[in-house]
């Protein structure tokens, strides 16, 4: 069992609060993704996970032991850095082996676990060359094969990826998938890299400014953001967002776009009602407008300014008020530049979010 749990981590360099009283826990053998902006303090939080850092305050326990105090070495961990930090001159066998070795483990056992490493990380034909010979991408196998073969219970990496090409990055991505779900290991991610984490990770917890915004599974991440940061970091392009008018017309609630008016799905009724007369700010992503040729009561009218052709799809570019809107459409749909196209917006697709909290609101 190695559940990783955090509770109310704070971390400072000075006055900056790197890492503002993050609760996090992690299942036993689960893939975490941390993933959030350069300097959100993902690298911090890894590292006061793995001992490297100690925490102001809060409590960190791996496997229903607290090792808030213990250094890296009695935690039961191994780490990936993003600077693969394996030695050049020493053989790939003895890059696999060094951790084995500085932990006096048996030679035979050494020996049987640097070879079951390699043949997961498919290098166990380079055991004799050496890492300075090698590409990157070997490389970065040389370093999660030893990272590996500690067969710690908690395995850590920190943008273990971000030094490959976009190629390999691809390919790299999916071996690790592969790799982790054969080993019984719990593995925290760390990557600034959306794509990487939605399509690796089990569950995604998204930082921003020391503070975790969002902790759930990549289609709940997607599809359901928790504020409009979330809607905005996660997703190719991110979630669109426009100002509308929240106006009540007899019973019900409706929100205006200019003079156009959408109808707040049923559930939302309620919540809405509360912003009566008051602006709100509507999310809603690229592939969830229907996109129409001509016009119809329930669509607005929209110019378009780009199009993208994408190969799946083609990427509009559309201007709503002051708001910039990318809308994807099937590659066959017939538009240019400067012609009008009519946008529908199915009610369930819609994410209305508080302007002033940037919180997206969902029914009690
Ligand atoms: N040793 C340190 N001393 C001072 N500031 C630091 C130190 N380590 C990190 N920081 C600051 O803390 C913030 C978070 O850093 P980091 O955890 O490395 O972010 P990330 O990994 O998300 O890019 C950054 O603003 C960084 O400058
Ligand atoms: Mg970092």
């Amino acid at each position: 069992m190695a559940e990783i749990k955090v509770e109310n981590a704070v971390k400072t360099f000075g006055d900056f609060v790197a890492v503002d009283n993050v609760s996090l826990t992690i299942h036993d053998q689960e893939f975490m993704v941390l993933l959030g902006p350069s300097g959100c303090g993902k690298t911090t939080l890894l590292r006061a996970i793995a001992g490297l850092g100690m925490v102001d305050s809060g409590r960190i326990s791996i496997g229903g032991r607290d090792v808030t105090y213990l250094p890296p070495r009695s935690r039961n961990i191994s780490m990936v850095f993003q600077s693969y930090a394996i030695f050049p001159h020493m053989k790939v066998y003895d890059n696999v082996a060094f951790g084995l070795r500085m932990r006096k483990v048996d030679k035979n056992d050494i020996d049987r676990r640097v070879r079951r490493a390699s043949e997961l990380l498919h290098i166990e034909n380079m055991l004799d060359r050496y890492p300075s010979k090698m590409s990157g991408g070997q490389r970065q196998r040389v370093a999660v094969a030893r990272a590996i073969a500690m067969q710690a219970g908690v395995l850590l990496m920190d943008e273990p990826l971000s030094n490959l090409d976009a190629l390999l990055r691809l390919e790299m991505r999916a071996e690790l998938k592969r790799l982790l779900a054969e080993i019984d290991v719990t593995t925290i991610y760390v990557t600034h890299d959306q794509i990487e984490a939605l399509s690796m990770g089990d569950r995604i917890a998204v930082m921003r400014n020391g503070i975790i915004q969002q902790c759930d599974h990549p289609t709940k991440v997607y599809d359901l953001p928790s504020n409009q940061f979330v809607g905005g970091f996660i997703g190719n392009p991110p979630m669109n967002f426009m100002q509308g008018q929240v106006q009540r017309h007899n019973g019900s609630v409706k929100v205006a776009i200019g003079d156009f008016a959408l109808e707040p799905a049923n559930l939302y009724q309620p919540i809405l009602r509360s912003y009566d007369g008051q602006p709100i700010v509507i999310g809603i992503r690229a592939e969830n407008m229907e996109t129409l040729n001509k016009p119809a009561d329930d669509a607005l009218k929209v110019q378009v300014q780009v199009v993208e052709p994408l190969g799946s799809q083609n990427l509009l570019t559309v201007k709503i008020g002051d708001d910039t809107v990318k809308v994807s459409t099937h590659p066959t749909f017939d538009v240019t530049p400067n012609s009008d196209v009519w946008l529908r917006f199915p009610a369930d697709k819609i994410r209305w979010i508080d302007r002033e909290k940037g919180q997206v609101l969902y029914p009690a």
